[in-house]
């Protein structure tokens, strides 16, 4: 332990120094014009797992962006752990709302992060957390306590819904055959209170298209005599929750997993200042589903959201227009045992059915993805735990997130393994938002807990 300390210390500006120059490299798996960025992004992650001591690193191929496997086998009759994360990033836009260019990173103090704090995109999701792993291998290595066999799968598409990750899981179960999977792509409380997360929400997310009449229309010389699909989507919108802000969809909730009276007693242990969440996010009140608290709200409930609305103009002062079409992105976030198929199917036919028949709707399913929980009487829990319990002095507390990483699900289904999510971030830390940050004390406290964890998953493993 005295010994990982140090090291991580003397060699804190390097590591560092080598995440900024990880984040310079605009990785945006959603935008085809990065794709260059996508592929030297993949490179850089090849060389960095070798430079830290791999015995052998592959960029695979497959039908969208690589993935990048390395892996450093001692010996057979040892525990693998198998090393998820993604080096592809969000989009960083808008680009006007950050303080500085997002792919030029820059440390900067906060009062949430007084030892610094590493401003880009990326930072945190994931190349922060990400890189976390490599750098806490190369201590393993260097100070010679590597105590299992390592593999490390590090893919390009996590942020467009992993598109191609079942082809690759399916194609590579023996390459990918391990004793337990570690990621580190979720958050915890605060620095002071780690935490493990023990479950991410499902997603089914989906595009609708709302068409009135065959063209746009003066606004003046039709607007009152024919349906406007802007009125009417929002009208369509608006009906989607009740008064209690519960989902209309017949069946939505059908297969939801109620949390037991015991479980949310549990939950709501968890320290949680309702005032400085509001006050964070400069708020007057919360808002969402009646009879759930804010931390149920967001993370063991099922929610419906509109992500983006469009249609009509939207340009410089006013033009009086009904446009034929109006749009809007919406996603739902999924629990136990809600099956986002399903989920899609219901909201496709509700849809549907709630349009009247002045306008016709196309509604396009774009990805989905499986909620998750895990149980915490597992060694792969215990280890992490005990992992934290040392580097940060106090116990970890289990917490279910409300977001959602759909690999998880589909590893436990197709591998037949458990995922420990060791997150080291924060909620403040703004990923997906300008300004995305990732602490300095965040970075180093992850490079100095992860060892612990192989150490002690293989030492209770025996
Ligand atoms: N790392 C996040 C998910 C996350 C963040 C989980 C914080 C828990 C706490 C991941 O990169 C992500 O953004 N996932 C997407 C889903 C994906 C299908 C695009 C999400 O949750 O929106
Ligand atoms: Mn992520
Ligand atoms: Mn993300």
């Amino acid at each position: 332990m005295a010994s990982i300390n140090s090291y991580v210390h003397e060699n804190k500006q390097r590591f560092i120094d080598e995440l900024i120059s990880l984040l310079k490299i605009p990785s945006i798996s959603a935008d085809k014009a990065y794709k260059k960025d996508v592929l030297k992004t993949a490179d850089a992650i090849k060389d960095a797992l070798k430079q830290a001591g791999c015995n052998s690193v592959e960029i695979c191929e497959t039908p969208g962006y690589p993935i990048v496997f390395g892996e450093h086998i001692i010996d057979e009759h040892l525990p693998t752990v198998l090393v998820y994360g993604h080096y592809d990033v969000q989009p960083a836009d808008p680009i006007e709302l950050w303080d500085s260019p997002p792919f030029e990173p820059i440390v900067k103090k906060t009062e949430t992060h007084p030892e610094g704090a590493i401003y880009a995109r990326g930072a945190c999701d994931d190349k922060g957390q990400m890189y976390m792993h490599i750098k806490a291998f190369e201590v393993m290595m260097e100070l010679d306590i590597l105590p299992c066999n390592i593999k490390f799968m590090i893919e390009g598409e996590e942020e467009i819904g992993s598109p191609s990750l079942e082809w690759f899981v399916q194609r590579y179960q023996e390459k990918l055959s391990n004793d337990v999977i570690l990621i580190s792509d979720t958050g915890m409380i605060s620095n002071s209170q780690p935490s493990i997360t023990t479950g991410l929400r499902g997603l089914s997310y989906v595009e609708v298209e709302v068409t009135g009449p065959n063209r746009d229309l003066h606004s003046g010389l039709y607007g009152g005599a024919v349906a406007n699909p802007i009125n009417i989507l929002t009208k369509m919108i608006a009906s989607l929750h009740d008064e209690n802000n519960h989902i209309t969809i017949p069946g939505f909730y059908d297969k939801v997993i109620e949390a037991s009276d015991e479980e949310r007693q549990e939950m709501a242990k968890a320290p949680f200042s309702l005032d400085a969440y509001k006050s964070a996010l400069n708020i007057e009140d919360v808002y969402g589903e009646k009879g759930f608290s804010t931390n149920e709200r967001n993370s063991i409930r099922p929610t419906l959201d509109v992500n983006g609305i469009w249609g009509g103009y939207i340009g410089e002062g006013a033009k009086t227009v009904i446009a034929s079409k109006a749009y809007a992105k919406i996603s739902m976030r999924l629990v136990p045992d809600q099956d986002p198929d399903e989920i899609t199917e219901l909201f496709v036919n509700h849809f549907e059915k709630i349009a009247p028949n002045v306008v016709s709707v196309k509604v396009s399913p774009h990805h989905g993805g499986h909620p998750y929980v895990t149980p915490i009487d597992n060694i792969g829990y215990k280890a992490a735990n005990k992992a934290y319990s040392e580097t940060f002095g106090v116990s970890a507390i289990p917490q279910r997130s409300g977001g959602s990483i759909p690999i998880v699900a589909l590893f436990e289904k197709e591998l037949k393994s458990k995922t420990i999510l060791m997150g080291f971030g924060l909620d403040s830390d703004a990923i997906h938002s300008p300004n995305e940050h990732y602490g300095i004390f965040n970075y180093l406290k992850g490079i100095e807990t992860i060892p612990l964890f192989h150490k002690y998953f293989t030492e209770m493993s025996s």
